[in-house]
């Protein structure tokens, strides 16, 4: 459930008319609900009441400084996948000490300052990441804290490209590995386990995998104890599906409940790093139709947003819903539409290339000056973005209520080439 909804015909954020958005800010527009994503941190938090656990925010899913400003608040954690990542989470207002930090290739820069900064835990991803690990911490003259994302052999059930838990991926440590290497890590003074971890995932739309992945992670867990090895959280990663057309995942409540009730005899808080189903919903990607053309095969409606704001239908061939602004009457259609009023169009960008979609063989009514809303875009939208083409990074609002914030300013042309430098004369005379 969101706040984006129509009254007469009219799609608003919460209050506010998207038509009106548009029209103050600009287009193309990320445009934000507050209160659908609070809606959805009460939703994982509810569901953990029960356990000791901490929810960590995958901030790849959408890293804006207002939101995660508004999740650390909340009182969150945060899953974090680089430097760069920890530093927006501290910038934004975040708690260095509720968060975790993984990902397959940590350089050792970010390793110190992640350790520097006294953080959660390190989910490590490879033996060689473990000594580094332990390097760097001898360095600090501390014990790092650490907890193996194993990788279960589990598969998630998910379009290949978003699956993560399977022996062809490169993420995780063998399952067979683990104890071995945890036994490493007993042993080694600037090292301590404090966590068991996985992640197989990302829009699994059942909950079957992630109990298969934490019956794996509970048998570790035994063995574990067997070798005198007592970690204090199992981590089950994020991964919980959204519904962009017809997929039915579980809620946060029967997705939690369902692990809750495997954990219930185990002395451990649960994490779970949860992105798209906290932010997805959350947020609608604003684009105005630039042109109608049509071809003896193809309609074409042509947008002002491309692939450089949302990659996610070309990268993936993700079916994301287009939804006017304003649903015109059939009565107000154009010539060779069917009997409400749609022709079939082919939404795309106005980048060069030919997988610049936002979506293939769509229903509607639309004329050009139109404001088209891409839902389901607050995930891996704006975080994924490019300035591909030249073409600067949109606007971004955050709407409360009846209130408007810009939470991004609209990048300028000349912000694109800031960082760069053309060679000088004199630079080629003396090189
Ligand atoms: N934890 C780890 C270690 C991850 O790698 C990910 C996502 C998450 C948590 C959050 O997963 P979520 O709850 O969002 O499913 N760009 C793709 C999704 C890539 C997901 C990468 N890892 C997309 O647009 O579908």
């Amino acid at each position: 459930m969101d706040y984006f909804n129509y009254k007469d015909n009219e799609l608003y954020a919460e209050d506010i008319k998207v038509r009106d958005l548009v029209e103050q800010y600009g287009s193309p527009l990320y445009v934000y609900s507050k209160a659908t994503l609070e809606r959805h941190l009460r939703a994982f938090e509810d569901a953990l009441v029960s356990k000791d656990h901490l929810v960590c925010y995958a901030v790849k899913a959408n890293c804006s400084l207002a939101i995660l400003n508004i999740i650390a608040e909340f009182g969150c954690g945060f899953d974090v996948v680089s430097k760069g990542e920890l530093m927006r989470v501290i910038a934004a207002g975040g708690d260095p000490q509720k968060v975790i930090y993984s990902g397959v290739g940590k350089r050792p820069d970010e390793i110190e300052f992640a350790l520097s900064y006294n953080i959660k835990c390190l989910n490590i991803e490879s033996e060689s990441e473990l000594y580094a690990v332990s390097k760097i911490a001898a360095k600090l003259g501390i014990k790092a804290p650490v907890a193996l994302r194993v990788n279960p052999n589990v598969d998630a059930k998910t379009h290949p490209s978003i699956s993560t838990g399977l022996k062809k991926n490169k993420f995780g440590i063998p399952f067979e590995d683990a104890s071995r290497l945890y036994q490493v890590i007993k042993n080694d003074p600037h090292l301590e386990a404090t966590g068991i971890d996985c992640h197989i995932g990302s829009q699994m739309t059942s909950g079957g995998p992630i109990i298969e992945a934490t019956d794996k992670l509970i048998a570790l867990y035994h063995e574990l104890e067997a070798m005198g090895i007592k970690v204090d959280h199992i981590d089950i990663g994020g991964g919980l599906g959204v519904t962009y057309n017809d997929e039915t995942p579980p809620s946060p409540y029967e997705y939690l409940a369902a692990v809750l009730q495997r954990l219930k005899d185990i002395d451990v808080a649960v994490y779970c790093e949860p992105g798209r189903a906290m932010v997805a919903n959350a947020g609608i990607l604003l684009t105005k139709v630039l042109y109608l053309k049509s071809n003896p095969e193809r309609n074409f409606c042509i947008v002002d947003a491309s692939m450089s704001d949302l990659i996610r239908p070309a990268l993936y061939n993700s079916w994301m819903n287009i939804v006017p602004a304003v649903k015109r009457p059939a009565t107000d259609a154009l010539p060779e539409s069917d009997k409400n009023g749609n022709r079939v169009y082919d939404v795309v960008g106005p980048i060069c290339e030919s997988d610049d979609f936002l979506g293939k063989e769509r229903n509607l009514n639309v004329r050009e000056g139109d404001v088209l809303a891409v839902r389901g875009a607050g995930a891996y939208g704006s975080s994924m973005s490019s300035n591909y083409n030249g073409r600067p990074l949109c606007a971004e609002i955050l709407v409360d209520g009846s209130r408007s914030y810009v939470i991004r300013e609209r990048q300028k042309e000349e912000d694109m080439w800031e960082n760069e430098r053309i060679i000088t004369d004199l630079e080629k005379q003396f090189s």
